[in-house]
């Protein structure tokens, strides 16, 4: 018998979602298939930095649709050369695979930091990552994670992980052993709700990683492609990692990712890692054409200032309603709610035409276009008001 009765149906139910259809989308905006408006202050999940449908995507798309999709990754092709490049110039990296989402470019990550074990460092292929940290949902980058909620899921697990805490040294010391050949972490926890590794935390990370000679790899998968007012977010620390992975933002909507290494951890060998789509001159020009954008000084510090905006309205909000602090950096900011009420906001908000994200009950995760405005920002704030003054949340959290 077919399933499917309803068109919802025929998709695999993953997740629990509203049941409008989004049909449109342009800058901060986004439409359903009612004609209902939505300021978006999720954007994909951190993806889309420069909004939904930018010009600039739309041609590179078109352009290069007329030119050629794909040879195969067993031939070249000039868009993956061109970013590969790109990339490597604006960074501290020098070479670059590309992947087709976050969770594959850092399952490549965790084979690059195992083959650089087997042939550096006697074969030692453990990884330390950090409770709370969210990596991807492949087998072996959901063992990386660090989120309560895998952790009875799909067992057995890959091996290999052993799991420190965020800005904790002294629990990351105590798990390096002769098996330890890297140390994995977002530099800001997105999904955990948005907590940032200290600039002093990552630079005593890369010391000890260096005096052990452990692999230093950044998951930017959220934070990186100028999110937090830097095209990288390790250059706040003033750190040079050895790996970094890519996703979200370097498609701004189409699904790219990369793996970057410095010359001295990239070192697959023939056969070792690949993928169909993997460098496909389709997505790379898109890639292209948003690092064109992005990476642009003026751009990035266009996302600082509207980052410290956006920090200052979300700090006067929560005075108001006796709130807690807001977390993060750049355009990736949490409010703490002190109450487990994110899930009953985020609905309310939805109502109201604001697209909101709790990754946790009690906070609400704040990742808009890279290029919101001010007026935009006033508005989401106004809209969240009015849902805290009515939910009377400042007398319950007194
Ligand atoms: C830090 C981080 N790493 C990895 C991933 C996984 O990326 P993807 O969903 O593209 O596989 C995410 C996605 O939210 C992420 O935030």
């Amino acid at each position: 018998m077919n399933i499917a009765t309803h068109p919802f149906d025929a998709l695999m139910d993953i997740t629990a979602r509203p049941q409008a259809i989004f049909v449109r989308g342009e800058g901060s905006l986004l439409w359903d298939n009612t004609g209902k408006r939505y300021l978006d202050f999720v954007q994909g999940w951190a993806v889309n930095c420069l909004g939904h449908s930018p010009p600039v995507i739309v041609d590179a798309l078109a352009a290069q649709a007329k030119l050629l999709l794909t040879p195969s990754p067993a031939f070249y092709n000039e868009p993956s050369l061109k970013l590969a490049k790109a990339l490597v110039d604006l960074s501290c990296f020098d070479q670059v695979f590309f992947a087709n989402s976050g969770a594959e470019a850092n399952e490549g990550a965790i084979k690059l930091a195992r083959k650089y074990g087997a042939l550096h460092k006697n074969s030692a292929f453990e990884i330390i990552t950090f409770e709370g940290g969210f990596h991807g949902r492949t087998l072996a980058t959901m063992s990386a994670c660090g989120k309560k909620a895998f952790e009875p899921l799909f067992e057995p697990k890959v091996p290999g992980f052993r799991k420190a805490k965020l800005n904790d040294l002294a629990s990351m010391k105590k798990l390096i052993n002769d098996k330890t050949v890297a140390v994995m972490l977002e530099p800001i926890q997105g999904e955990a709700g948005v907590w940032p590794a200290t600039d002093q935390f990552l630079q005593e990370l890369r010391a000890l990683t260096k005096q052990h000679g452990l692999l230093l790899i950044v998951d930017e998968i959220q934070t990186g492609m100028g999110r937090t007012g830097k095209l990288f977010h390790y250059e706040h620390a003033g750190i040079e990692p050895d790996i970094m992975t890519l996703g979200k933002g370097i498609g701004g909507g189409v699904p790219l990712a990369a793996l970057l290494a410095t010359e001295r951890a990239s070192c697959f060998e023939h056969g070792d890692q690949g993928g169909t789509f993997n460098g496909n001159p389709l997505m790379c020009a898109v890639g292209l054409a948003v690092l064109g954008q992005i990476a642009a000084p003026e751009f990035l510090k266009g996302v600082a200032d509207t980052g410290l905006f956006l920090e200052s309205e979300l700090q006067r909000l929560s005075a108001r309603h006796g709130l807690g602090e807001v977390r993060g950096h750049g355009l990736l900011l949490a409010l703490d709610l002190k109450l487990p009420i994110g899930a009953s906001i985020v609905a309310q908000a939805f109502d109201a035409g604001v697209l909101l994200n709790s990754p946790q009950p009690d906070a609400l995760r704040f990742m808009p276009a890279l290029n919101v405005g001010r007026a935009e920002i006033g508005e989401m704030i106004e809209c969240l008001d009015t849902i805290l003054t009515r939910t009377g949340v400042a007398r319950r959290v007194a």
